[in-house]
């Protein structure tokens, strides 16, 4: 059976859409372990009440991220998971962490990656004035949001858009996108060149995406 750390600081509605297709039998796998860097996220408590085991882990108890970083990183090893899924942990991860689970951690970002990195992506995108954005499922690599892409969503940003609701159109699409990359790794259907990413029959097509296209 496969193996999942997940790792979040907040909501966990992901982590709930994950869950929900182990639960369903589209992922074939089990999640041994989901930490926290948040004393109070409620990924925390889903993952509790499906009886998964949580830890959550203060980072003020470290004086670098560095050693935060390593002192996880020996928790997860433990778990001997076949991916790291980060979902919604909201802090940088050291080189040294990257470096212990190379090419086996995946991280879900709510634009389309390279575009509007780091926090507030939903934001940044209405301020940029863009009219369609999206969410991205990469492989995590030393650059922040911007390892090899394995599945991408674009969402219209309509012009009534707050970044709640955008926010909240985007993750629909990320509850999809997401349990389907973790589904496609673990058949071992990914495969990685440089920063091309190539999934073993997957079916590609066309989207209609553009929210204000007219007979032209
Ligand atoms: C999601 O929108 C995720 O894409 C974003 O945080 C939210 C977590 O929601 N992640 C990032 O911005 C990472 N840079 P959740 O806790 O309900 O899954």
């Amino acid at each position: 059976m496969k193996n999942l750390v997940v790792l979040i600081s907040g909501r966990g509605s992901n982590l709930k859409a994950i869950i929900d297709a182990i639960e369903c039998g589209k992922i074939k796998a089990k999640i041994s372990l989901v930490l926290s860097n948040k004393k109070d996220a409620k990924g925390l408590e889903i993952a509790q009440s499906y009886g998964i085991k949580t830890k959550f882990v203060d980072p003020s108890f470290f004086a670098s991220r560095k050693g935060y970083d390593i002192y996880i990183a020996e928790l997860i090893k433990k778990e001997n998971p076949d991916l790291i899924v980060l979902a919604g942990y909201m802090r940088i991860l050291s080189d040294e962490f990257i470096d212990a689970f190379d090419g086996k951690i995946v991280n879900i970002h709510p634009s389309l990656v390279p575009s509007f990195q780091g926090k507030n992506a939903q934001k940044q995108a209405i301020e940029f004035g863009s009219l369609i954005t999206g969410c991205s499922v990469h492989f995590v690599t030393k650059e922040l949001d911007n390892g090899p892409v394995i599945i991408q969503a674009a969402v219209p940003v309509l012009p009534e858009d707050t970044e709640e609701t955008l926010s909240n159109r985007i993750l629909q699409y990320e509850h999809r996108i997401y349990p389907q990359a973790i589904k496609w790794i673990l058949e071992d259907r990914v495969n990685v060149k440089g920063r091309k990413v190539i999934v073993k029959d997957a079916k590609y097509g066309t989207i209609p995406i553009n929210p204000a296209l007219e007979d032209f």
